[in-house]
């Protein structure tokens, strides 16, 4: 490691302190202590500017799928920036690795999906798909098809468009979000919200509800249902069997077009390329993707749409034929190159062989945690999971959100050398799926001892009972 003769640490943390905006940052926490840096990667682990090496049980942001280092994809990266760097995507110009990629992505996407449109990432993926919504149904004239049914907890972006789909109340704070025209029902939260019902009562709930909020809502208002097949960010939730394909058959029955959100369960993470129709029966007019689509090497986010929608999109509108929406790195040469690189990897090595034989075990290991008395819920799919951490077990009461239990044990385990991802009381994994069972055994060893500590200290400053 040549870290700290390569690079001056105060200077660089200083720089940042000083002068980038991170997302998702407490700031009075970031103005005392500034920044963490992270200066390589190889397998499923990344080192910081000390020289740590840490597993990044956090895959980046969900979406280091193929894992760090992987020098096929720096090569294609390398060979198309040297090649041709940018092309432009306006008035039917292409290059090479955009067309091969759509060709790819629409024989992996389900059914009839088969036309790509290119944005920068998963925000601008929703974005695009909403826009293309709007376009198709006014171009029917079907234009009162105006209204969404998202679900409370749902994440599905940042942009002012995607951020109005999202059901976290919390992170529209201090924000201008307009609700109008978007409808939340429940998401499929068993642990909190099946209260005695089993899978199957929990399921016909939750379908219930859906109908009832498009009879209320009037199905000729509604243009689309927008959904993650598994809620990452709002929870790893999971529904239960039979959800998406009883919610679906309604939509297809009220002409309203299934969105499946597929950012971060895309490529991989839940065992197939695409999971919503695969794992789940959701048969999707629209799937988004980005993150595991390049396994985070650069930023592409895919807007896959049926035959079907195409086919409307084509035709004019008030006179016009053209289609008058697009992004300037749309169909970037050298991010499809990366992301073609990436599938081809992830399909020769047969990662979602290796997900959905080894994702039981990694479910299997952290549920031993249950052992402790805080941890009140184990969940996930695939290499996808969270753990819930609770005050009491019985009437699984929370912590204050000040005791900031996810970030206290988030913090023994970087200590310990593992990177886990704190969101309020939970915390959630979502590593590079090449993760091995020996990997798995760290991981789930070293949340034992970060869990064992945090609970003493809880104990030490008074603030739980033990
Ligand atoms: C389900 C889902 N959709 C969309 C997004 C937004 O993607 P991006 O951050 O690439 O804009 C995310 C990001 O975490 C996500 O989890």
């Amino acid at each position: 490691m040549k870290t700290n003769l390569e690079f001056d640490i105060q200077d660089l943390r200083e720089k940042d302190r000083l002068h980038t905006v991170h997302g998702w940052t407490d700031y009075a926490q970031f103005v005392e202590e500034g920044p963490e840096i992270l200066v390589e990667g190889d397998g499923v682990y990344v080192t910081d500017i000390n020289g740590s090496r840490l597993m990044d049980a956090m895959g980046g942001v969900w979406c280091v799928n193929a894992g760090y280092g992987r020098s096929e994809i720096v090569e294609a990266i390398a060979t198309q920036a040297r090649r041709l760097p940018f092309a432009n995507p306006f008035r039917a110009t292409t290059s090479p690795p955009a067309a091969r990629l759509s060709a790819k992505l629409a024989r992996l996407a389900p059914g009839d999906l088969d036309h790509v449109l290119y944005s920068g990432g998963g925000s601008t993926a929703n974005d695009a798909a909403l826009r293309i919504v709007q376009r198709y149904f006014n171009t029917l004239g079907r234009a009162e098809k105006k209204e969404i049914i998202c679900r409370r907890n749902a994440y599905h972006g940042s942009t002012t468009a995607s951020a109005a789909l999202c059901g976290i109340d919390e992170i529209k704070v201090g924000f201008d979000v307009s609700r109008a025209g978007v409808h939340y029902v429940s998401a499929p939260y068993a642990y909190r919200g099946a209260g005695g019902d089993d899978a199957g009562a929990f399921c016909d709930r939750l379908v219930d509800e859906f109908a009832e909020a498009v009879e209320r809502v009037g199905a000729d208002r509604i243009a689309c249902f927008y959904a993650e097949p598994v809620m990452g960010m709002g929870g790893v939730l999971v529904p239960p069997p039979g959800y998406f394909e009883r919610i679906s058959e309604i939509c297809k029955a009220h002409d309203i077009l299934v969105i499946a959100d597929e950012v971060v369960t895309g490529f991989g993470r839940l065992g197939e390329m695409l999971a919503s129709d695969a794992v789940f029966a959701m048969a999707p007019d629209i799937v988004t993707c980005a993150k595991g689509l390049t396994s985070g090497y650069l930023p592409l986010g895919a807007t896959i749409v049926s035959s079907r929608i195409m086919e409307v999109l084509r035709g004019p509108v008030a006179g016009s034929g053209t289609f008058t929406h697009g992004f300037t790195y749309a169909e970037h040469p050298v991010c499809c190159a990366a992301a073609l690189a990436n599938i081809a990897l992830i399909e020769r090595e047969g990662i979602c062989r290796h997900v959905r034989e080894t994702s039981g075990y990694f479910k299997s290991s952290l549920d031993t945690l249950l052992d402790f008395d805080i941890v009140g819920d184990v969940r996930g799919a695939g290499f996808m999971f969270a753990i819930e951490n609770v005050a009491d077990r019985e009437s699984k009461a929370l912590f204050p959100p000040e005791v900031a239990i996810g970030d206290r044990i988030a913090g023994h385990a970087r200590r310990n050398g593992l990177i886990v991802r704190p969101g309020g009381h939970l915390n959630i994994f979502s590593p590079p799926l090449t993760m091995s069972r020996a990997d798995i055994d760290f991981l789930a060893e070293t949340l034992r001892e970060s869990i064992r500590r945090t609970q003493d200290d809880l104990v030490r400053e008074g603030l739980w009972r033990g």
